[in-house]
């Protein structure tokens, strides 16, 4: 087994619009001498390594305690990084790194020699996207080189969308955290690769799969949630993951009432149960003794807050989580993905009432 990363780790306060160059030019120094640095994205915040250094990668599996069949995503700050980590990018990549970059897409590329094999678990492949957030851009360029980055939580905890967050999980595993507050957007990117027959998205996220079918309208997903050791397109797509302590349920239907119904039941029969609703509908089983987690107004909010919910709801020591499944529109297909692996596939289908 490998020996966890150890080191003392310093936190920096950073505004997240526009960052001290101090606090940066000294975290893109530990990214340039191999250490690990976490830094904050507009998706959640990234744990960074010198993507070219696979030392320094493998620093990110131990402190992470991540398996090493889970390739990383590589960060840029300018187009002009993407020569140097792949070959034959076609016209179609660079047009939607033209329209979403930077932003929450990932693209999945045919990567050159000289990104090491750990970083993408032995694929001839490689991800990559540059950040919408002036913390990250800045950290890439005092690093002077890409920087890879999974999410900064321990492998199978919900991803980190707050500093603290990130020091919960890895205290002592990571060198610099740069705290530029709560990030925007909540859910990791949408993963897209270009090298099958057909576009094919592995992970929905922060872009949606209408936003993207402007540019590719032939997109395929196929939503997967297998088992841990099964093979899979995209590795990371393994069922348990986001896991907080607590036992996710989730309730699929159209009829409000049966679902509303459904959960009362559950909450009525069972002990320290949690819930995570809107905001409109949060007072439903107000009269039942759960703990409530509002996810804000609507399905951008319940995105940007979903995680640390989910984080928070543990921490209050519920054994059960009860959640809604949204529709699979917009924001609403990657948080119902993010709910599907939390919960590991368990999903009570509510029947409507007549
Ligand atoms: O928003 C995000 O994407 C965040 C921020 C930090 O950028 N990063 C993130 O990384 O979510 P991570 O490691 O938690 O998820 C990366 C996933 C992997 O689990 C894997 O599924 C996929 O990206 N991936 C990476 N390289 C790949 C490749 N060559 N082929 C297919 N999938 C790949
Ligand atoms: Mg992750």
């Amino acid at each position: 087994m490998r020996q966890p990363y150890r080191t003392t780790t310093v936190c920096f306060q950073v505004d997240p619009q526009h960052p001290d160059p101090r606090p940066i030019a000294r975290a893109g120094a530990t990214i340039r001498a191999g250490g690990l640095v976490a830094f904050p994205t507009e998706t959640v915040y990234g744990l960074g390594a010198n993507a070219l250094d696979s030392t320094a990668v493998e620093k990110i599996f131990r402190a992470k305690g991540r398996p090493a069949n889970d390739p990383l995503i590589v960060h840029i700050a300018d187009l002009s990084q993407l020569s140097h980590l792949a070959v034959s990018v076609s016209e179609i990549a660079y047009r939607l790194f033209k329209r979403f970059a930077p932003g929450a897409l990932t693209l999945v590329l045919n990567k050159r020699e000289a990104v090491p094999a750990n970083l993408t678990a032995g694929m001839d492949t490689v991800a990559v996207r540059m950040p919408d957030h002036a913390v990250a851009l800045a950290l890439i360029d005092a690093a002077g080189r890409p920087i890879a980055a999974p999410s900064a939580n321990r492998f199978s905890r919900p991803s980190p969308t707050t500093a603290q967050h990130v020091a919960h999980d890895l205290d002592g595993r990571v060198d610099i955290i740069l705290d530029g507050g709560p990030t925007s957007i909540g859910l990791e990117s949408t993963i897209l690769s270009l090298l099958g027959d057909a576009p094919q998205v592995l992970r929905p996220g922060g872009v949606s799969l209408e936003a993207l079918r402007e540019i590719v309208p032939d997109l395929t997903y196929q939503p997967q949630y297998l088992p841990d050791d099964a093979a899979a397109p995209s590795p990371g797509s393994m069922l348990k993951h986001y896991s907080p302590r607590a036992t996710v349920i989730l309730f699929r239907g159209d009829d409000d009432e049966a679902i509303w119904a459904a959960m009362k039941t559950f909450a009525k029969n069972h002990d320290h149960v949690g819930l995570l609703a809107l905001e409109k509908d949060a007072t439903r089983i107000a009269d039942l003794d759960v703990e409530v987690e509002s996810l804000g107004v609507d399905l951008d909010a319940a995105a940007t807050r979903l995680f640390s919910a989910l984080r928070s709801l543990d921490s209050r020591g519920v054994e059960w989580i009860l959640a809604r499944l949204p529709d699979t529109t917009g924001v609403g297909l990657a948080i119902g993905d993010r709910l599907l692996r939390a919960a590991e596939g368990v999903v009570i289908d509510v029947k409507p009432r007549r």
